[in-house]
């Protein structure tokens, strides 16, 4: 499932770390980096590749919203609403861009195009609200910025 060169990878980190239980975060980064997302499959394959429970990699992807374990739009817009962002306006954000793509929070497009998912704090407080398209962040948003954005994505 994984490329020889992420294996030779995985098998440099083993020897850095006390426990293969320590890489599962990094190793899944990979996963997600080669697949899209991590399938079912994948997480078995992870269990399987690092002699850790299965469980325990179902319990890491479904915690942390950075792991996706379904496909994903080409644009993943992470939406913050933690304290600071819902302060500086997040709610107004989420509403228009449900309003503007025609879809609700944790929801993906018919077209894949566009996936929306709300996030907790991102570590951007003093530039709220904020999202994160990808690995970009865009901050201290607006209607406007927003729509600015997602033209510029098309
Ligand atoms: S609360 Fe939104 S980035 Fe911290």
């Amino acid at each position: 499932m994984l490329s020889q060169e992420k294996l030779q990878k995985i098998d440099e980190l083993k020897k850095k770390y006390p426990t293969t239980k320590a890489l599962v975060l990094p190793v899944l980064w990979m996963m997600q980096e080669e697949l899209g997302h991590i399938s079912t499959e994948a997480m078995k394959y992870v269990a399987s590749l690092l002699s850790v429970p299965y469980s325990h990699i179902f319990g890491v992807v479904t915690f942390y919203t950075m792991y996706q374990s379904k496909p994903i739009g080409k644009h993943h817009v992470e939406v913050c609403t933690n304290i600071s962002c819902l302060l500086r306006g997040s709610g107004k954000i989420v509403n228009h861009l449900e309003k503007r793509l025609g879809m609700k929070m944790g929801e993906t497009s018919k077209d894949m195009k566009w996936t929306l998912s709300e996030v907790e704090c991102m570590g951007s407080c003093g530039t709220a609200p904020m999202f994160c398209i990808g690995e970009e962040y865009h901050e201290n948003l607006t209607t406007e910025k927003v729509d600015k954005i997602l033209d510029g994505l098309k």
